[in-house]
Parts: C-alpha cells; structure tokens; sequence
C-alpha cells in the first residue's frame, strides 16, 4: 500500500481494506509465540499525540508499535506546551524537527488530522477526530467479524444508539459495507441522522429492528460528552427502549446473535451487566484485535512525501 497516511475508511478500496485485514492475521498469530516482537519498523519513531482521553487505542497503538520494534513516545499534551497556547501548527512543527516517522493522533474538532497530514511527512494515523471517523476501530470491527464470518457478504449488523455523534458507527459501517455486509441503524430519532443515499435502514423501535434479523447487534457508547443538549429523558429511559437489558439478552441468546461494543461501556446503560458475560460478546475480542490490526496499519503506511507547513490551526 502505497499510502501515507489512514485519515478515514471512505478513502480506502476494497484491495487496501484487504490488504490490512490480511497482514493482521499473522501478526496476530504472533501473540501466542514467546516473542512477540518482529523487526519490521527497527529503527522507526512513533508518536502518540492524544488531546482527549483513551485507553484502548492508545494503549494498543503502543503495544503494536514496540511489537514492530519501533520507538514509541507518548506526548502528554497536558504537560506540554500546548497548555500555555502553543498552537497545532506549531506543535507539529515542533515535532518534525525531531524527525517522527509515525503521528497517531487523537483530537475532538473533526478533520484535524487531515489537516495534521498536510503539515508532516510523517505517516498520520487518525485514532478518533470529533465526530467524523475513527479507521482504525472500523477495521478492528471488520477483523473481528471476518474471524467469526470470513465472507461478510450480505450479513446483517444491527448498530444501535448515538449514530449522530459517533465516528465509530461511521467507520465502522463504512468497512461493513464495502466488505458486503448490510448495516442497519437503530436509536432515538434524535440520535438517528435521516436517511441519507447510503442504503443504511434506519429503526427506531428496537422490536422492528430485530425483526430484520441481525446476526450482530452492535452497541455505541452514549456520548455524553459531544451531547450539547438533551437527547434522550434518563440513562434509566434510553437503556429500557434501547439497551441490551437481561430480558432483550435472552432472546439475543435465542437467536445466536452476537454483541460487539468500542468500549468503554456505560453498564446499565447500553449493556445489562449480564450481557458483559454474554458467551457470544466480541468485546474482549475487539480488543485484542486493535493491536494486530494497528500493527498492520503502521506496517502498511509509508512515511514521507512533502508535508508541507502551511495554514493554521
Ligand atoms: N474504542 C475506543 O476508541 O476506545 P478508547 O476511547 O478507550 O480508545
């Protein structure tokens, strides 16, 4: 793959998505061997810029990154510089005088880090900007489902809650869909963008949407953060219409659905806390398969190129 930088997943083609997905599985493979380290980016520096919190990217871009044998700095950006003003450009700047090969970075204002990619030759990996893609989830979620179902075409998968604010949903039913899957979104009409020209059903009764028969039910976070106003009466209302409650987790049980989450979860909220338990949660499996997926995503880029300093931020 000749690319430089992953900003999201509508870019990708179906050869690069592929491509990806198919260098995950060895590195996967390599979890189970004593050494779990390959040479691949000896030598390479990765820098790990988050301006808003995270623990499961951020901690398996890590992982995977020494597991590549490259250098990893963590830039905390509450310690840094960037507290007493000091500007994006400015920072970037900053930080291609040191000669970065790899920027993953986290950001809650949507495009910032195309705008980041245009200003570096480093390799610019988005881990979650704003509301608008999250790449790496999507093929975490891609990955993990194609273990379950190695041709996705025409599977069903149910995304149900804050499709509005959510990078998640978009990523991830970008990917679904170019690998031939039907995606559905189901939540409150205030949560539920209107049907736009990209095939998605939309629900917003939970009983309607489970009649279309989902294979998968996957639950986003409610964002109570990006939530400027009310969307929603109570957690307690939104987890009885919307969430998996132990009486919705039996007939999920019934039907061999199975459950899938980003995390963190909200208990109570999206999931009963039996559902965390469920036989066919993928939750875990998300996780451990962020880090063979975010291997191959910095395997796969190529550092270099112009990157050019201009405009601000
Ligand atoms: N799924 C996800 O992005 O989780 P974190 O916020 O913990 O990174």
């Amino acid at each position: 793959m000749a690319r430089k930088d992953l900003l999201d997943l509508v870019s990708l083609d179906r050869e690069e998505i592929d491509l990806i997905l198919d260098q995950a599985v060895p590195f996967k493979e390599l979890f189970t061997r004593s050494v779990k380290k390959v040479p691949a980016l000896k030598g390479k520096s990765v820098l790990m810029l988050f301006y808003e919190p995270s623990t499961r990217t951020h901690s398996s871009f890590e992982v995977a990154a020494k597991r590549l044998s490259a250098d990893v700095t963590s830039f905390d950006v509450f310690q840094s510089s960037i507290v007493k003003g000091e500007s994006v450009r400015e920072t970037i700047e900053t930080l291609q005088a040191m000669r970065t090969d790899y920027i993953v970075v986290r950001h809650g204002r949507s495009g910032l880090p195309g705008m980041i990619a245009g200003m570096t030759k480093a390799s610019v990996i988005n881990a979650g900007d704003g509301s608008h893609a999250h790449p790496t989830q999507g093929l975490l979620d891609a990955f993990t489902l194609k273990e379950i179902y190695p041709d996705l075409t025409g599977k069903k998968v149910l995304i149900v809650g804050d499709i509005l604010h959510s990078r998640v949903a978009r990523s991830t039913s970008t990917v679904l869909k170019r690998l031939g899957a039907q995606v559905a979104y189901l939540g409150p009409g205030s949560l539920v963008p209107k049907a736009g020209p990209d095939n998605i059903k939309r629900f917003t009764d939970y009983d309607e949407a489970m009649k279309w028969g989902p294979e998968v039910v996957y639950l986003l976070r409610v964002q109570m953060e990006r939530q400027d106003v009310q969307y929603f009466p109570s957690l307690r209302e939104y987890h009885k219409v919307y969430g998996v409650t132990t009486e919705r987790l039996k007939q999920i049980d019934d039907r061999g659905i199975y459950l899938m989450h980003p995390g963190p979860v909200n208990r109570g909220v999206e999931l009963c806390d039996a559902a965390l338990d469920y036989s066919r949660s993928l939750i875990n499996r998300q996780v451990e398969n962020g880090i063979a997926v975010r291997m191959a995503v910095l395997y796969s880029l190529k550092p270099g190129g112009e990157g050019k300093i201009e405009g601000g931020a």
